[in-house]
């Protein structure tokens, strides 16, 4: 079945929106199968972000995203990777669409309050970085 990594950024966690963001993808109707808070370190967020690691924006993103304990979830369901996709919105917070959580929430475009996998694939390989086949329930 398809499966999704959600992180609940360090934006998000410091206004006390994990347990708001998770709510609104399960009040979509979206499985929640696995949970963890951590503060992911600096090898941990390089290799989460390595398809980055040529941008300008791949240190600054590596510092943010290590600054404070973090949310990880992941979720299952068809169509999971795309369907969380829409809900979070544009990366830009001021370019995402109304209703979205990324426009509720997001400050700017590197404080977007949520990370979410681009694809299935990509979401197997970060998935695995998070979390141990046992930590998943389904
Ligand atoms: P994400 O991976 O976090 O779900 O976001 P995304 O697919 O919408 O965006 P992506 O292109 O994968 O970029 C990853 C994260 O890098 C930060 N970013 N900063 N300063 C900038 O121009 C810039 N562009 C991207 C954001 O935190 C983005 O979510
Ligand atoms: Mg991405």
């Amino acid at each position: 079945m398809e499966r999704s990594l959600v992180l609940i950024k360090p934006d998000a966690m410091e206004r006390g929106l994990a347990g708001v963001i998770i709510g609104r993808l399960q009040g979509e109707g979206l499985k929640l199968v696995a949970l963890k808070m951590l503060h992911m370190d600096r090898a941990l967020a390089e290799r989460h972000y390595a398809i980055h690691k040529d941008k300008p924006f791949y240190k600054d993103l590596v510092d943010y995203i290590i600054s404070t304990p973090i949310v990880a979830a992941v979720f299952e369901g068809r169509g999971v990777v795309e369907r969380i996709r829409e809900l979070m919105g544009a990366t830009d917070p001021t370019r995402a669409a109304a209703g979205t959580i990324r426009k509720d929430f997001g400050l700017d475009v590197q404080r977007n309050s949520t990370h979410a996998s681009d694809s299935p694939e990509n979401a197997e390989k970060e998935i695995s970085l998070f979390f141990k086949e046992n930590e998943v329930f389904d």
